[in-house]
């Protein structure tokens, strides 16, 4: 049944899905928290569902469950530890309870794009960052792209100056925290999956996201217009518990974990034109787009890029190096 298992939209109760493996099956429920069409994460998760249903039929069973379904990105590392779920893929913004390394990704104009990101990952000191978090039962297996952030609110933002007071939706990251207070913006934590009601009720004035998130979650709907900032990058850790990972037999772990580079070679490679096809969408859907020229994102850089020396000490000077180096 596992292949068939692949096709079919499972519900929201963990019920329904486990029914669809095959007894002695290695179960892996996945939970993330966004939307599957046009969307880096969402793809990359129904592949690689699609394929360990396909390959490992027999050995091993994946459920995906997006849109937060089953866990907030904040509950989901915990349900990971208690082998509620074997696999999530929160953003690198959501490890702050377990790791300050990650840190260096929020940044604000940390990295040029998201090539720049994939070159500085796949160097020794990123390779290394996935296992930064075993001591606390966790395993990192793979970066996934997601992309750029723009920023966007209830008023137009071309100016700094232009987010003075707003009330701005941010991931639970002391980085973006710090980054939005750089603007003059007052920035509240909160879930992805509440981000649409706070805006659309005027909890908060605006938010930042990746395009494919903007639109998978219709931000544009409930605000003034996106900026082309691309002043951050939003980017996944694929992450499961160390103790489910040493407890799988050795052959199913190194199929599954070839799939699983496969689909993340593959997809990363599609992620930024998977958010210019959202970007479009947004566009075509009435959403309002605005770019900056040259000298208004200046301004930014110069307003937001004092947060670096705030988190200098957590993220490293030689990874700050690093990362500047491979944008040049
Ligand atoms: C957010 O909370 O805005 C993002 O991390 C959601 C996601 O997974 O892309």
């Amino acid at each position: 049944t596992a292949a068939v298992a692949a096709t079919i939209a499972f519900g929201a109760t963990t019920a329904s899905a486990s029914g669809a493996c095959d007894p002695g099956e290695v179960v892996i429920k996945f939970s993330h928290v966004t939307n599957t069409d046009k969307h880096p994460k969402g793809i990359a998760a129904s592949l690689l569902e699609a394929r360990v249903n396909e390959e490992m039929n027999g050995k091993a069973c994946m459920e995906v469950f997006p849109n937060s379904t089953l866990y907030d990105d904040n509950k989901v590392l915990e349900a990971l530890l208690q082998g509620d779920v074997q696999l999530a893929a929160p953003s690198l913004s959501k490890f702050e309870a377990f790791t300050k390394q990650f840190r260096l990704f929020d940044l604000p104009f940390m990295f040029a794009n998201v090539d720049a990101v994939d070159a500085f990952q796949a160097s020794d000191a990123g390779q290394a960052m996935k296992d930064s978090m075993q001591r606390r039962g966790l395993q990192g297996l793979a970066f996934w792209h997601n992309g750029m952030k723009q920023m966007s609110a209830n008023v137009p933002l071309i100016e700094p100056s232009d987010a003075n007071g707003l009330r701005f939706r941010v991931q639970s990251s002391d980085v973006l925290v710090a980054q939005m207070e750089a603007i003059g913006g007052s920035p509240q934590k909160m879930a992805f999956s509440e981000v649409y009601g706070a805006l659309q009720q005027g909890v908060v004035d605006g938010q930042e996201n990746t395009w494919s998130n903007i639109f998978g979650k219709k931000f544009f709907e409930v605000q003034d217009g996106t900026t082309e900032t691309n002043h951050g990058i939003i980017d996944y850790l694929v992450v499961t518990s160390t103790e489910w990972l040493d407890g799988l037999d050795a052959d199913v772990r190194d199929q599954f974990m070839t799939i699983l580079d496969e689909v993340t070679a593959t997809r990363n490679a599609e992620s930024t034109a998977v958010n210019e096809e959202a970007k479009a969408a947004v566009i075509a859907a009435g959403g309002v787009v605005r770019q900056l020229t040259p000298e208004q994102r200046q301004a930014w850089v110069e307003v937001m890029k004092p947060v670096w020396a705030q988190f200098k000490d957590d993220v490293g000077q030689d990874n700050i190096d690093a990362a500047q180096a491979i944008n040049a």
